[in-house]
């Protein structure tokens, strides 16, 4: 992979030729290999942490999904093996009970995935998209497993994240840090005066999530041009935040009592060296003006409550990233339909959030900066389908996971490919969880 280049890049808005959908997943290959070829395969098959798979099993499921949607339901021949549905469906068994399958050695995973991919590239020679097939219309189901292939190489990111281990990380800056770090903490308020925006997508390769687009009404409201830094979070915490009851709900208040959490995931604080941060396992000094990450939902709805303020709604959010009041339309990142690399820290070219302020040409209609990349962001919203949603083309994609458990998540990070970082994607997990790579901004009525 050469210097610069950005992770899932060949995959845009529109509807690909052939061609240009082998190279989206031959890029998505590509960024796995970058991924997995710096860790021996000893960590490959250790379980790190029990909230997560061994990384072989992400990589073999990566081709056992691919050979589901590309192979099987596209009718083309399967490489043989036994078993494989009951190993790595994610619905056949929970993460924590995955080191006891039988699974490929690495070898042989990559083997498995190799043979998959010359057969769907093969099958996809023959195949005719404008057969009136609905998984083929626009080569959707293309998209869809480049996608998936993507999205598990955050997995597995957030894997490495729990380990104390440090993964060698290869910080390329992004280009848009030539704009210069800000120095200011807080930025000022974005405000949408309220009224109606279209949320929601047609995108072409958009998830049914996040479909059908739906027009919501707003009321006024204020939101933080920038994600929360650390050290706005560190005054959090020196003013008491995590032993101050009243700030949390009472989830959030016996989740940090029975975890004993009181800063984000992997911060140590130490009487002379003051507070370092774990980085992927790679301990360093907390850089001031980033945004924060690995805070759970209960600790950004705590902090958003100390300072008077609460976490935007996922509506509220998704206007703020990309509405134009003007022209009364959404687009598909702040800036607009294409995705250009220098306006946002995305594609995993470094391995961690920009400071607040490096990307003023990411800075969307309402004035928000940093809504794509750096850091997915905690929303106030529950993970539910929109009006009129139809699974497709498979339940457990989310409808399985629409209810009150899951807390939405938008924006996409550092880790996040931009052929997931939509302004429309939506993101979801339990409010409980710190690996993502997530942080949050603050919102309030006005
Ligand atoms: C959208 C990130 C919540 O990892 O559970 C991967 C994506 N779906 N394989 C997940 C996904 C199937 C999903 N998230
Ligand atoms: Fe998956």
């Amino acid at each position: 992979m050469s210097t610069g280049e950005v992770q899932g890049a060949p995959f845009e808005v529109r509807q690909l030729s052939k061609e240009e959908l082998v190279d989206a997943l031959t890029d998505a290959r590509e960024h796995t290999r970058d991924l997995l070829d710096r860790l021996d395969a000893n960590n490959l098959v250790t379980q790190h942490s029990a909230l997560m798979s061994p990384l072989v099993w992400d990589l073999a499921h990566i081709g056992w999904y691919e050979e589901n949607w590309l192979l099987r339901e596209l009718g083309a021949s399967t490489p043989d093996r036994e078993g494989f549905d009951e190993i790595y469906d994610a619905f056949s068994n929970p993460r924590s009970d995955r080191p006891n399958l039988p699974l490929l050695e690495p070898e042989a995973a990559w083997r498995y995935c190799d043979d998959v991919r010359s057969r769907a590239l093969e099958h996809l020679e023959s195949l005719d998209l404008d057969s009136g097939q609905a998984l083929l219309a626009g080569g959707f189901v293309y998209g869809l497993v480049a996608q998936h292939e993507l999205q598990h190489n955050e997995t597995m990111l957030q894997t490495l994240q729990l380990r104390t281990t440090p993964y060698p990380l290869d910080d390329r800056e992004p280009a848009g840090h030539a704009t210069g770090p800000a120095t200011r903490d807080r930025l000022p308020e974005a405000t949408f005066e309220g009224g109606e925006v279209d949320v929601g997508s047609t995108h072409h390769w958009a998830y049914d999530n996040e479909r059908p687009a739906t027009t919501v009404r707003l009321a006024a409201y204020a939101i933080d041009s920038a994600p929360v830094t650390n050290t706005a979070y560190q005054a959090f915490i020196a003013e008491g935040g995590y032993q101050t009851e009243s700030l949390w709900t009472p989830e959030g208040w016996s989740y940090i009592r029975s975890e004993a959490i009181s800063a984000p995931l992997a911060w140590e604080s130490d009487a002379e060296a003051g507070w370092t941060r774990g980085r992927l396992g790679n301990v360093e000094p907390i850089p001031e003006h980033e945004p924060v990450q690995h805070v759970s939902w209960y600790e950004a709805d705590a902090y958003a409550r100390w300072v008077g303020k609460r976490l935007p709604t996922e509506a509220e959010w998704e206007a703020a990233a990309c509405w134009h009041p003007r022209e009364r339309r959404a687009t598909t990142y702040p800036w607009g339909d294409v995705f250009e690399p220098d306006r946002a820290n995305v594609g995993r070219r470094r391995f961690g959030p920009s400071p607040v302020g490096a990307f003023t040409r990411g800075e969307s209609a309402l004035g928000c900066q940093q809504m794509t990349g750096d850091v997915w962001e905690w929303t106030s919203s529950d993970f539910l389908a929109y009006p009129d949603f139809e699974a497709f083309p498979y339940r457990e994609y989310s409808e399985a996971f629409f209810g009150a458990e899951y807390k939405v998540l938008r924006g996409g990070s550092w880790a996040t490919s931009p052929a997931v970082a939509r302004a429309s994607f939506r993101n979801w997990d339990y409010p409980s969880r710190r690996q993502l790579f997530v942080g949050f901004r603050c919102a309030r009525d006005l």
